[in-house]
This record gives C-alpha cells, sequence and structure tokens, in this order.
C-alpha cells in the first residue's frame, strides 16, 4: 500500500475511529493503535526534544496485513500526537510489508534501517529456506516526519549462504567509531543466531560475523538489540522455539537479555545467561534507544506473535494489540532493572495512603490507577487487582492468576526469594507489575466484563504501607 492507496482507503478509517471510540477496554495511559493493528515498536528515538515512536501498523484490518509503520510523538510522555504513518511498502523491495527496524539520530537527521518484506509465491519455494526476499532498507529523514530518501543496502545475497531466508530487524550500535548493525536470523540448521555487519558511512553495508550462544538456543531471534548500560554490554532478542523450564519461558516465545562481552575489532563474543525482561503473558519485541538526557528507554509490543490464548476481544471495535508503557532500565548487581519513566507520575490524581494492615478494599475508576505497596513483613500476600484478577506471593513464587477475563490465560508465576515492594500499574485492558524495584516485571493484557472493580487485599498477615493513585489518560 503506498502513501495515495491509503489517502483513498482514509474514509474508512473514520468510521472505524468511531467504532474504537465505543470500546470501554480503549487504553488510558498505553499507546495503541489509533485504529487496526499494532505490533513490534519500531524506530525509538529522541531528536531535537522530541520522542519518536514508529510502530507494525495495519490501520485497516485488526488482523495480521501488510505493514506500514505508524508514527506517534511526544515531548514530555503523557502528550502524544498521531503523525501521519511514516513508511509505506511502495517499493519493490518491500512490497509485502516494512517489517521492523529502528532509528539511529545525527546532528542533522534520523538514520532508519528497516526490514523489506517480499513474499516469493512460486509453489516450489519453501517459507524457510527461499520464500522471501529479507531486504535491508536505508531511510534517511530530516526530522522524523519527511523522507529524504529511501535506498535499499542489502538483499538476500549479501547475507552469508548458510541462512535461511529469515533475516531481519536492524539496529544500529557505534563502536570505536564503526558503525554495526545486528539483525536477528535463523540458520540453515534452524538455529537461532544474529548477524553482525559494519559500515564507516551508513551507506555501505557487509556481512561482518555471525554470533551465536555455544549450545542452540531456539531456532530463531527475532529483533535484537545491542546497547551498553552503565558499562555493561547487552544484547537482547526474542528467541522462537525454547522450551519452557521451569518458571522460564511459560509463553510460546521468549524475550529478554544476555549480558554480553563482544569484542567486535578482535570478533571475539561471550554470552551471560539470558534473562526474560518479563513474566507475563505479553511482551514481546522490545526495543531500547537512549533519549537525550542519556537515558536507556525500553519499550515492547504488549502481545506476542502465535499467541495460544483468545486475544480478540477487541477486534470487534476495530482494533487489537498495544505497546508497554516506557521503561527506563539501569544495570544493578548483575541484573537489568525496569522502572516506570518518572513523567509517567504526571498522570496520577486523587492519592491515597494507609497502613498495609488497615486497607482493604479501593475502587479506583475505569480500573486505572498506580498502586504501590511496601511490603517490611508477609508470610503471604494475596491482592485482588479485580474480581477475577489476583496476585499472591508465597513460599519465595510470586503468582498472577486470572479466571474468564483472561480470555484463556491463566497463571503465570515469578521466583521472588524476598518480596520488598510491588508497583502495579491498571489500564482498563492491560496491567503492569514492578516487582522489587523493577528486578521482576510482569505484563499482560486484561479483559473485564465492566470496569466498576475493586482492588482487594485478602491476606492480612502483613505490615507495610499503600500508596495509591487513580490515574488520568494520555
Ligand atoms: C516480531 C516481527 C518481526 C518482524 C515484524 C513483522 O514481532 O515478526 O520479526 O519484522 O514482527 O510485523
Amino acid at each position: 500500500m503506498n502513501k495515495e492507496t491509503y489517502l483513498t482507503e482514509y474514509p474508512k478509517h473514520e468510521s472505524m475511529r468511531e467504532n474504537v471510540k465505543k470500546d470501554k477496554n480503549r487504553l488510558h495511559f498505553h499507546m495503541m493503535p489509533p485504529t487496526g493493528w499494532m505490533n513490534d515498536p519500531n524506530g525509538l528515538c529522541e531528536f531535537q526534544g522530541v520522542n519518536h515512536i514508529y510502530f507494525q501498523y495495519t490501520p485497516f484490518l485488526a488482523g495480521w496485513g501488510t505493514k506500514l509503520w505508524g508514527h506517534y510523538t511526544t515531548k514530555d510522555w503523557i502528550h502524544y500526537k498521531e503523525e501521519e504513518p511514516f513508511l509505506y511498502p511502495d517499493e519493490e523491495w518491500d512490497r509485502d510489508g516494512v517489517y521492523s527496524g529502528s532509528a539511529y539520530t545525527c546532528e542533522d537527521g534520523i538514520h532508519y534501517f528497516y526490514t523489506g518484506n517480499v513474499k516469493l509465491w512460486d509453489k516450489d519455494y519453501d517459507y524457510i529456506m527461499n520464500g522471501r526476499e529479507q531486504n535491508t532498507i536505508h531511510v534517511f529523514s530530516p526530522d522524523g516526519k519527511n523522507i529524504a530518501y529511501k535506498k535499499l543496502v542489502m538483499t538476500n545475497d549479501d547475507y552469508p549462504v548458510n541462512m535461511s531466508k529469515h533475516v531481519r530487524d536492524p539496529k544500529i550500535y557505534k563502536k570505536d567509531g564503526r558503525y554495526y548493525m545486528i539483525q536477528g536470523g535463523r540458520d540453515a540448521e534452524s538455529y537461532g543466531c544474529a548477524l553482525l555487519f559494519c559500515s564507516d558511512d551508513l551507506e555501505h553495508w557487509k556481512w561482518y560475523d555471525t554470533v551465536r550462544t555455544a549450545k542452540p538456543f531456539g531456532y530463531m531471534w527475532e529483533c535484537p538489540d545491542l546497547f551498553e548500560i552503565d558499562g555493561q554490554q547487552i544484547m537482547t532478542c526474542c528467541p522462537q522455539g525454547v522450551d519452557q523450564k521451569g518458571y522460564d519461558y511459560q509463553n510460546v516465545y521468549q524475550c529478554g537479555y544476555f549480558p554480553v562481552e563482544f569484542d567486535l575489532k578482535n570478533k571475539s563474543y561471550s554470552f551471560g545467561k539470558f534473562q526474560e525482561f518479563d513474566k507475563g503473558f505479553d511482551i514481546y519485541a522490545t526495543q531500547t534507544f537512549a533519549d537525550e538526557a542519556g537515558r536507556r528507554i525500553l519499550i515492547g509490543w504488549m502481545g506476542i506473535p502465535d499467541a495460544d490464548y483468545d486475544n480478540d476481544a477487541t477486534v470487534a471495535y476495530d482494533w487489537i494489540h498495544a505497546l508497554t508503557m516506557p521503561r527506563e532500565l539501569e544495570w544493578k548487581d548483575g541484573k537489568i532493572l525496569q522502572h516506570p519513566l518518572k513523567e509517567m507520575k504526571d498522570l496520577r490524581k486523587n492519592a491515597f495512603t494507609c497502613e498495609l494492615e488497615a486497607f482493604t478494599k479501593w475502587a479506583p475508576a475505569d480500573c486505572c490507577f498506580e498502586l504501590r505497596l511496601d511490603v517490611e513483613e508477609a508470610k503471604n500476600l494475596e491482592l485482588k487487582l479485580r474480581e477475577d484478577v489476583t496476585i499472591s506471593w508465597k513460599d519465595g513464587l510470586f503468582t498472577l492468576s486470572m479466571g474468564e477475563s483472561g480470555r484463556g490465560r491463566k497463571q503465570r508465576f515469578a521466583k521472588v526469594e524476598e518480596l520488598s515492594d510491588i508497583t502495579i500499574f491498571s489500564d482498563t485492558s492491560a496491567i503492569e507489575i514492578f516487582i522489587n524495584n523493577g528486578e521482576t516485571v510482569l505484563t499482560t493484557r486484561v479483559y473485564s466484563e465492566h470496569l466498576e472493580q475493586k482492588v482487594e487485599l485478602v491476606s492480612r498477615e502483613v505490615k507495610g504501607s499503600v500508596h495509591g493513585y487513580e490515574l488520568g489518560s494520555f
């Protein structure tokens, strides 16, 4: 779909918008598609005081279709502006979708790299080994809105021969004056890996090396990212094909990070243990960027591909999926901590506070609230966030349980030895839970029949305090 076709379809968009407005599950403080489908966050960056959040987008279909890049901007993470879609599949080399990619800011503008997806329909083609072109495309924009040029920089022939045709999702990492690009991949043996390319000018790219763990870790790595935080190198990715092990890898696909040491000059790479970003049901395709204040900010898709539950409650209202709240990352004691951006505090209203022992019920409007529990002592803890969404902690295990409103999502677990604090952000149809200063996070969508609900403390063997706020909307 090129821009002209988009504009002719636009009237349809208006009636879809009206339908979206009717949905009580429409989110108040999470980014969701104006209409249609949203998946991965793309091209995250801050340029001249404006944060750009692009995303995988099919505006006219609340289902899987040909992707554009939708676009929001914000200066303060509280007021958002919907911009016109930024990238359209309008070339031969991205005709079946402007897939995921990233942004790299310079003084005079923003460079973007993304995957142009082309499906090869020949019946003899195999979807994995030769059924697609995965083109790497470079776009330059002086302002994040207008495109100065769009160029094809690599295609299937530029990737190593031992790869399948699953190579995608470029992200730039600059080290010692050189540009590196990391892309996710699946090799011919179905071994998940990341490809590194290098360039001295952002225009000319060549394959540099392929990195993988010593033992196979899934068959495909999507959406990789490579960055440094407080002196630690981190590689994130979304491995597909990793089996569940105890309370790890409970979702169909995974999303997390390896602390790594990549000595790019000498091509020596070591991987630390993979850690999941989130133990909830709905997290995938996270991307990070450093804002102009130097904060490392992460946003994820609050959804997952090939979900094994019924996630289409909003489809009747012409939209589906959303993004997580932006989270600031901190590297501490060998782990990434995730903190909701401090700007979220500006959404607070109607504060209440009390001793945990005295807390019984609270009924924030539309289920939109922030609630912090500081726990001094607890043998066990059980809190209902809504009538059939409960969180509990006992014997070193944190559990999120959902009834009907989970639509097939029932329980998720996280090991939490000691409990010191829990902060819950609840939106109409999304819940994000941060435990122990953001060491453990659980994110999930939830679809309640009505939003006149109460938060209720069930267990009584606890000591500490509660601070709650109703939250306003964007
Ligand atoms: C991850 C992903 C990416 C791809 C995009 C397509 O969710 O599959 O690998 O670029 O979504 O929408």
